[in-house]
């Protein structure tokens, strides 16, 4: 199984997914601005990802704290973190589970001991990663159920191992399906513009020897329509209390083609991407890239000199379009009504 993050003796170290497919190589954070730098240049994306990252920039900043002003440190660093990426909530999930773990350590005694404030985050950090693999595997126990043989199943960004904190959302489900020996066969969008869909899905499913063939984002409705497509299982980056859910751009037009051409639209995430303070998606921040992203193309320029694009990093599917919200707590149908909330 591949390593996206891991904790080795009081440093970071995480696969650079920038230079996935081509290049497998590894990057060691030293200081907790080394994971900062990471979670904006994309070193690691993927809102679990981003959210255990950050849980353990903050242990790795602690621990390299000199000790006398550790609770300035921590909270400094805490903030740093939240200013990174706005969209996936896992990032404030992990942000908030660290702070409740350093106050119960400060509470605890009058004399706690920087040493033990050190050991219990870097604990909490390890213990949010082993979590996030666990609620993978649930997730993925429920959702092959959803899968039939022979399905051929439509994916869009990457929501694998890369982008947890090993083994997947949606593809774990999909992991799931194959790994108890169900024929599928998986469509991968390539996910403009950062292409994540075709850099990353496209080699976990080749890595796995999951069959998989790669499509232009505007394919998939041709497809749809087609009758190729038998569900659409996707991520999320944070879920509303009624059900909207926010993913990767593009996902929005997936579900309503899918609606359109009556095929099932499947969204898997972990608890910790469950956000009740947002009650609808509007209420959701979306971040905003930079444009040079949409105007070039590994770098090289597709577009006039000096025009403009906007680069929305996510959409807000209602939660009408949505079949099913698959978490490691079980599956969700629609309509949601308050079952949402009930999960936390
Ligand atoms: O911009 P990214 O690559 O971080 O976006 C990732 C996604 O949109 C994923 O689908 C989502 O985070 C779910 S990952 C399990």
């Amino acid at each position: 199984m591949i390593k996206t993050i891991s904790w080795d003796r009081g440093t970071v170290v995480m696969i650079d997914q920038r230079t996935l497919p081509h290049e497998e190589r590894y990057i060691t954070c030293r200081e907790y601005r080394d994971v900062i730098a990471a979670i904006n240049n994309m070193t690691i994306r993927g809102a679990p990802a981003v959210g255990i990252a950050a849980a353990m920039g903050i242990a790795l900043g602690v621990l390299n704290s000199s000790g006398e002003q550790i609770k300035e440190d921590f909270y400094r660093i805490c903030d740093a973190f939240s200013r990174t990426r706005p969209t996936a909530v896992n990032l404030f999930w992990a942000i908030d589970r660290m702070k409740s773990r350093f106050e119960k350590e400060i509470a605890s005694t009058t004399h706690t001991k920087v040493t033990a404030i050190k050991k219990a985050l870097t604990e909490e950090a390890l213990c949010i990663h082993e979590e996030d693999i666990r609620a993978n595997r649930r997730m993925g126990v429920h959702g092959k159920r959803l899968i039939k043989d022979g399905d051929t199943i439509l994916t869009h960004c990457n929501a694998g191992a890369l982008a947890t904190g090993g083994y997947g959302t949606a593809l774990g489900v999909i992991r799931a399906a194959h790994e108890e020996g169900k024929k599928i066969h998986v469509l991968v969008d390539e996910t403009r513009p950062l292409l994540q869909g075709a850099r990353l899905t496209s080699w976990e499913m080749k890595n796995e020897g999951i069959p998989a063939t790669l499509i232009t984002d505007s394919m998939a409705g041709s497809f749809m329509k087609r009758g190729i497509v038998n569900l659409v299982i996707v991520g999320a980056d944070r879920i509303a209390a009624n059900g909207d859910v926010a993913n990767k751009i593009g996902t929005y037009s997936l579900a309503v083609l899918a609606r359109e051409n009556g095929i099932p639209f499947y969204v898997v995430a972990p608890i910790s991407t469950i956000d009740c303070s947002a009650k609808t998606g509007d209420e959701i921040p979306i971040e905003e890239r930079k444009a040079e992203e949409v105007l070039e193309f590994h770098s090289t320029k597709i577009a006039p000199e000096g025009f403009k694009a906007y680069n929305p990093a996510f959409d807000v599917t209602p939660k009408r379009y949505i079949t099913a919200i698959i978490t490691e707590k079980g599956i969700v149908t629609t309509p949601f009504g308050k079952r949402i909330k009930d999960l936390i």
